[in-house]
């Protein structure tokens, strides 16, 4: 197993992972300083390219911004995550994960678990392609959102596909909007770190969507903390420089040749 993958398994029980989401240069160079874990998320769909889903995201978009963001990662290990369909069978998984790695020279691959998927992750693992799993709610294969984990019932269903996640050869394993106590449960059955977004402190560690988090995208649902407002930052620059160039004050002489 590669050093870098034993590193994020061997750090459960230990200081929490920092985990985030890149699509391009810029935001990987900045993250790869302070994450353990930088995904490149089919969430580029909704964040950056204004879809209403991530269920038409291509294999090329997600090839083309993790060439982008490995290549300016040094320290972080770089999951990139497969779209919806391109994983319905082991062979077509395992063509499309292997061309994911080829092209982009990541670490990992993220896939949603549909409940049934499971050979499907144990044989890109065999092939010697580490795999994180993503449980809870999944955008690929919900259609409203809604909060996973609530219930007796839901709570066994979870529990048993984060083992047999576990069983097929995951390295890591996210919670998405999964209940409190029901990712307390997960978090303290698995071996391998449980990563949680809108799922508590109870994880060994957290992810969210950056372009979220730094307010650049718009959406705010309640597990999303704002801890910036770049929207803000952005906007004052542009009217400055509509000022400047509406009063020709822009270019000066020391931005002209
Ligand atoms: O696509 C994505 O960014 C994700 C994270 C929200 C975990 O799957």
């Amino acid at each position: 197993m590669k050093k870098k993958i034993l590193k994020i398994i061997q750090s459960k029980n230990n200081v929490p992972l920092v985990c985030l989401t890149a699509y391009s240069k810029p935001f990987a160079k900045i993250l790869d300083k302070y994450c353990d874990i930088v995904l490149v998320g089919d969430s580029l769909a909704t964040a950056m390219y204004g879809m209403k889903n991530t269920h038409e995201v291509t294999i090329e978009m997600m090839i083309q911004h993790g060439i982008s963001v490995k290549q300016n990662l040094n320290k972080a290990l770089c999951v990139i995550d497969m779209p919806k369909d391109s994983y319905k069978t082991t062979k077509q998984a395992i063509k499309n994960a292997r061309l994911i790695f080829k092209k982009t020279k990541c670490d990992a691959v993220k896939l949603e678990c549909n409940g049934k998927n499971y050979e499907i992750i144990k044989n890109i693992v065999k092939k010697g392609m580490p795999v994180m799993g993503h449980i809870g709610f999944t955008p690929q294969y919900h259609k409203k959102f809604k909060p996973q984990g609530d219930s007796i019932n839901e709570k066994k269903k979870l529990l048993d596909q984060a083992k047999k996640i576990q069983e097929a050869g995951s390295f890591s394993l996210v919670l998405e909007c999964v209940n409190k106590n029901t990712a307390k449960i997960i978090t303290k059955s698995l071996k391998i770190p449980t990563i949680g977004i809108g799922a508590s402190l109870n994880c060994d560690g957290q992810i969210l969507v950056t372009d979220d988090m730094l307010g650049l995208s718009g959406f705010y649902p309640k597990f999303v903390k704002k801890f910036a407002n770049l929207n803000n930052i952005i906007e004052i620059g542009v009217k400055k420089y509509k000022k400047a160039v509406i009063n020709k004050k822009h270019p000066t002489k020391k931005n002209t040749f």
